[in-house]
């Protein structure tokens, strides 16, 4: 880590999500030490003050806070693009056999690399993900973001049931390593733990009160899973675990519902499970460009909001379509306009970087680049393309420029990421 850099160069960032509100420094100076944002301000008025602004370095773009991503899985960078299922049938065609593949080390090594190029080359600097369900394939995507510094947050997945037999756990065996990989790697430099029940299909009642038992012994952990995210599994989901009230419920009953649960999906809900999911605290992951790829359904955002539940924005890669967060922002809007809601840009901007930090409670460290926080940036650009380079110059103001990133953009218009204040 370098001691102090100091950039200079076009910067916006959102400072609040309830109200909304953001900042746009059209000539920002961020001067980073350690790795830490220690002063942000308009270049003209730091030097004022007395800051030396003559060293610095110029970044020709538009600096974001980098983006985070609630939910991914890193071994499904093999199965983006699986052509012509649905969710249940998706996962036995494509995604278990994939992730069978993990239980060789030297693979699963080499993937998490590319997994984490393609996360810093969309600009995203933090995210939430689901491994595999081999210990040792887990910790080598541990030991490759802790080589990079990055900010993750990942888990070894729990399947005891309904699993191939190269997937399969036992109930006390993957509980036994999930507890040995949360102490050798939770609060580790950027690291954290999420427990990691794939879905209440492929758990026993045993392995997911142990789950919820762990949680309880590591309360700062994280706990991510899937919740109703197409209708064929929700029936399914009442056949493996009768009983119940419904599909929250299983989570619920086995102290699993908490304000540091993720539940990717959540599209088919009731109005109870929403109100339990709000009072509890439990996240919802909104992975748009997954829901429409394995057709899903459309999640409604605002009946969310309205209800108190806290929505992040996620990828769910390999069964979303891109790593860039970018990306996913402009099949939220699509997602949203098919029901009469029409997403801002800075909405949108504030679900990938400091909403997405406040529903994973870390907004003290990432989201946006006041002082204080981890310099984790990415600067955004036309590329090579010439529309997308007449409609940013064309743009009458920042919303307007923000807008034109999230609807014709990727990573192609990401020039470059940094991580703790390094250039990657
Ligand atoms: N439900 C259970 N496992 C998965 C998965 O890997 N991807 C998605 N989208 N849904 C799931
Ligand atoms: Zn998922």
């Amino acid at each position: 880590m370098s001691p102090v850099r100091t950039y200079r160069g076009r910067l916006l960032h959102v400072t609040s999500t309830s109200p909304l509100a953001w900042d746009y420094l059209p000539d920002a100076v961020l001067r980073v030490t350690d790795g830490v944002v220690e002063a942000l301000g308009d270049a003209a008025s730091l030097a004022a003050e007395g800051l030396d602004i003559s060293s610095c370095e110029v970044i020709d773009g538009l600096m974001v806070p980098g983006f985070i991503d609630t939910h991914v899985h890193s071994p499904q960078i093999d199965v983006i693009g699986s052509y012509g299922e649905q969710l249940l049938d998706w996962l036995q065609k494509y995604t278990f056999p994939a992730e069978e593949r993990f239980a060789d080390e030297g693979y699963a090594a080499a993937a998490a690399e590319d997994f984490l190029d393609g996360l810093m080359a969309a600009g995203t600097t933090t995210a939430m993900v689901f491994a595999t369900s081999h210990l040792g394939a887990t910790d080598a995507l541990f030991e490759a973001a802790h080589r990079r510094n990055l900010r993750l947050v990942a888990g070894k997945v729990l399947m005891d049931q309904n699993a191939t037999p190269g997937l399969q756990d036992s109930a006390e065996g993957g509980i036994a390593d999930s507890e040995t990989l949360i102490r050798k790697w939770h609060g580790r430099g950027r690291l954290g733990y999420a427990i990691t029940p794939r879905f209440a299909g492929s758990s026993s009642d045993r392995q997911l009160k142990l789950a919820g038992e762990l949680h309880q012994r590591y309360p700062d952990t994280w706990i991510q899973t899937h919740l109703s995210e197409n209708r064929d599994e929700i029936s399914w989901i009442a056949q493996v675990h009768p009983g119940f009230r419904d599909y929250l419920d299983v989570y619920e009953q086995h102290g699993l519902l908490n304000d540091r649960t993720f539940f990717g999906h959540g599209i088919h809900l009731s109005a109870s499970e929403l109100a339990r999911l709000a009072a509890a605290g439990g996240r919802i992951a909104f992975c748009p460009t997954s829901n429409l790829f394995l057709g899903s359904g459309l999640l409604d955002l605002a009946e969310r909001k309205a209800a108190g539940v806290t929505v992040s924005l996620a990828t769910d890669v390999g069964a979303g379509t891109s790593l860039s967060m970018l990306r996913t922002m402009g099949d939220a809007y699509k997602v949203c306009q098919l029901q009469q809601y029409s997403l801002g840009a800075m909405e949108a901007l504030a679900m990938s970087t400091l909403g997405n930090a406040q529903a994973m409670q870390l907004e003290h460290c990432i989201g946006n680049l006041l002082p204080g926080r981890d310099a984790d940036f990415a600067v955004l650009s036309p590329g090579d393309n010439p529309i997308t380079r007449r409609r940013v110059e064309q743009a009458r103001n920042i919303e307007e420029e923000m807008f034109i990133y999230m609807t014709l953009g990727d990573e192609q218009c990401v020039s470059s990421t940094y991580v703790a204040g390094e250039k990657f």
